[in-house]
């Protein structure tokens, strides 16, 4: 249809039923506003708008940071950055050495201007005895900060069919056992304090269903709607409550040893992440409240999932890249075993 005849046809709608019109009208203009101002708050929370100062959290002023995986990755930049802002650390994991390290550089990095302390324990084991006793820890300081970071993804892409019975068993009871344990152990001194940031790190897996990482999918989609009813909760006694949607970092759950714009490393990760706190970044306004991607590569992939809106896309999209790497990892040991 020509521009003139569909101006005509147009106009003659606009007699016979101007209602029509004007509401087709108003709904197309309504849907270009609210896409424009979505646009702008994820643009200015992501590059230009600062997080909450982490002094309201007790940075300092002598309060804990606690946070679980410490000894690597994520966990262990957490750490070392909490540390620089001038908290006090608990560092948990199950790797003693590991933590001593890190504990030594933090010392190095703050000129032993912060305390750090280790609580070993295996999340995986759900041993009583170990959960009493950090449980003990933490009720005897004044924790500021909380950063629910350990977590146990699938060794491989593998259909749940054929997963091992142990895996699913232990990546359920550290992603969510484990988040619930600790916070439920933090937040009475909390509530009292009033004040508290807790962060629970999450996946982009939990928030676009992962075939071949099911369970580890699953777990991460219960951290994302825990965090999100926990936040409403205590945010009468003034704790934030957040949930990280983590895509891609360089560590040695992700297997990915180089980093790129995709892919930022833990540091950068981990600065994006403490200087957002308490906004959405890429996650605003979708009906996610309490969701931040704070890396600014990660918050454009997930405002563009969240613009597009096909998620059954996306899902297919991961099952064949699933497919292909468990591929590739099945032909790497084959390699290996052969060498043998
Ligand atoms: N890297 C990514 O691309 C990515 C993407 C999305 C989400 N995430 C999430 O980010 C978080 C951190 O991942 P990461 O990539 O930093 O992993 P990572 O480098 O493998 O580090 C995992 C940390 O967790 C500790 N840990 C593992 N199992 C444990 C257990 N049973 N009990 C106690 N501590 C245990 C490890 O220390 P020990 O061995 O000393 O115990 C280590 O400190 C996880 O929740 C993960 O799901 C990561």
């Amino acid at each position: 249809m020509s521009t003139a005849s569909l101006q005509s046809w147009l106009s003659k709608e606009a007699t016979v039923c101007p209602w029509t019109y004007g509401v087709l009208l108003s709904i197309g203009a309504l849907t270009l506003v609210k896409f424009v101002f979505k646009t702008w708050v994820v643009f200015t929370q992501t590059f230009i708008l600062p997080g909450k100062n982490l002094k309201k959290f007790g940075a300092t002023k002598g309060a804990w940071a606690v946070v679980t995986g410490a000894s690597d990755g994520i966990g262990k930049e957490f750490a070392l950055q909490l540390a620089s802002a001038g908290f006090n650390i608990l560092l948990v994991a199950r790797n003693e050495g590991m933590l001593s390290a890190v504990g030594a550089e933090i010392a190095n990095r703050t000129a032993g201007k912060v305390e750090t302390r280790i609580q070993l324990i295996d999340f995986a084991k759900n041993d009583p005895a170990a959960l009493n006793a950090l449980q003990t820890v933490l009720s005897s300081l004044d924790v500021g900060v909380l950063v629910n970071n350990v977590g146990k993804s699938h060794n491989m892409p593998t259909y749940f069919a054929e997963t091992v019975e142990q895996e699913n068993e232990d990546i359920v009871t550290i992603n969510i056992n484990g988040t619930l344990r600790v916070t439920h152990a933090v937040l009475p001194g909390m509530i009292q304090r009033k004040r508290g940031l807790i962060l629970n790190i999450g996946s982009f897996a939990g928030q676009v269903p992962s075939p071949m990482l099911a369970t580890y999918s699953g777990t991460k989609a219960f951290v994302s709607i825990f965090t999100s009813a926990l936040a409403d909760e205590v945010r009468q006694h003034n704790i934030t409550v957040q949930h990280l949607n983590t895509y891609f970092v360089v560590s040695k759950m992700s297997n990915i040893r180089k980093s790129s714009m995709l892919v930022p490393t833990p540091a950068g990760y981990v600065r994006s992440a403490l200087s957002k706190v308490g906004l959405s970044c890429g996650a605003a306004m979708t009906g996610r409240p309490g969701t931040l991607t704070p890396f600014w590569s990660h918050a454009i992939a997930d405002y563009l999932i969240h613009v597009v809106g096909w998620k059954a896309r996306f899902i297919s999209y991961t099952h064949s890249l699933h497919k292909d790497i468990r591929r590739r990892v099945l032909r790497k040991l084959e390699r290996e075993a052969k060498k043998q």
